[in-house]
């Protein structure tokens, strides 16, 4: 983050006042509960957020080296994003043109791949998904004339993140879909990151509630009170980017760094600074690592998480390479045991229908943005009576 933007952000802490006051967002925020638990919303909003797109795909450094790729399936459509020999990206279809079967483990990765086999009955395409041989078959398939490569889609790389089109062909524009979070998320360097450790978590909660998760940080002194307890603030900072948000917590002794002259302030020893891009993914920026979050919803009421985290260079020893494991043990551990637990059961409260309506607090003006986008996203530009001022 550049300094400018940090000295900035400091003063609006500032002169937030007593009590951090001005932080707060202009209005509360009241919504429907149905929203957690309705299938048919969850299916508008797969349709639209998450294979309409684009969508956050991942980190430059999950696929390195020409070989590498991960795939990952949106509202169910399996992409696997491949490097190419030439550095380039390429995002296709995870189906065998043949007869439909994965190429490779729909939502696993790996290295040093150098063609695409079909377990089925091996037909075999090249990384960029030209199909090259159908062993064993001869003639049997002369007369077909359909194209018989695998399905491309339109990919994105830039800043060292990755965006993909998962349903459609139309051209991604980067700049747009980050709706203005680029220029923070360029001046961290994430090109150079590398990846030290990658976990896959399942939980019974809508997809939504790991936004609203991470969207304020008023629970932390209750929920979190044996763990974190006083190391941060109620309130938070809290910026829109387009659909996308940034929302940095704020350890509580941020006000040192207010004795400082200006332009010698920093804020990201302090911060927890989080960038929503909505839907599909969390980048997290903390004071000496990155850590990011991919989201697939598996039912309205069921997720699956990724975890990763990133070293801004290849770990010089075993022990700091163990180091930033460590981080990520210590982020499942709190997330798992304190977070997730209570919105398994919030997510159960709210399918029981006993309460029709949810309020997000100006303490909370994150978790306002992000419900009225998706609303906005789902239902069209004037929201109808699912949000309404409290
Ligand atoms: S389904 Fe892939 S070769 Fe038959
Ligand atoms: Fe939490």
């Amino acid at each position: 983050m550049r300094q400018e933007r940090q000295i900035e952000l400091l003063a609006r802490i500032a002169n937030a006042g007593e009590g951090l006051h001005g932080l707060y967002g202009s209005s509360s925020m009241v919504s429907d509960a149905a929203m957690y638990v309705d299938p048919e919303r969850f299916a508008a909003e797969q349709r639209v957020l998450f294979r309409e797109g684009p969508v956050f795909f991942g980190m430059s450094a999950d696929v390195r080296e020409p070989g590498s790729w991960r795939a990952m399936r949106f509202d169910g459509v399996p992409i696997v994003v491949v490097r190419q020999a030439d550095g380039s990206l390429r995002a296709l279809v995870n189906m065998c043109r043949h007869r439909g079967a994965p190429l490779v483990d729909p939502v696993g990765h790996g290295t040093g791949l150098r063609s695409f086999s079909c377990p089925y009955h091996a037909w075999n395409y090249e990384l960029d998904g030209a199909l090259r041989t159908r062993p064993a078959a001869q003639h049997a398939f002369d007369d077909v004339s359909m194209n018989c490569d695998l399905v491309s889609r339109p990919i994105v790389e830039k800043y060292g993140l990755i965006f993909v089109r998962p349903g459609g062909d139309e051209p991604i524009d980067i700049d747009a879909a980050l709706g203005g979070a680029q220029d923070d998320l360029g001046a961290f360097g994430l090109d150079d990151y590398v990846l030290i450790d990658s976990r896959q978590h399942d939980w019974d909660f809508n997809w939504k509630l790991l936004f609203d998760t991470f969207s304020e940080t008023y629970h932390i002194r209750t929920l979190h009170r044996a763990t974190l307890g006083g190391m941060f603030h109620s309130e938070s900072v809290f910026e829109p980017f387009g659909r996308n948000l940034m929302l940095t917590g704020l350890r509580s002794d941020v006000s040192t760094e207010f004795n400082k002259p200006e332009d010698e302030r920093s804020l990201l020893p302090y911060g927890t600074i989080q960038y929503f891009l909505v839907p599909t993914g969390m980048v997290v920026h903390q004071v000496d690592h990155v850590e990011v979050w991919n989201i697939e919803p598996l039912d309205v009421g069921r997720s699956r998480f990724t975890t990763s985290v990133y070293a801004p260079a290849e770990p010089h020893s075993e022990g700091s390479r163990e180091y930033f494991v460590k981080n990520l043990d210590l982020l499942l551990h709190v997330t798992g045991t304190e977070d997730f637990p209570l919105m398994e059961q919030v997510q159960r409260n709210l399918a029981s229908g006993a309460l029709e309506h949810l309020v997000y607090g100006k303490i909370e003006p994150a978790l306002a943005h992000f419900h009225n986008e998706v609303n906005k996203a789902v239902e069209g530009p004037s929201p109808a009576a699912a949000s309404r001022t409290a």
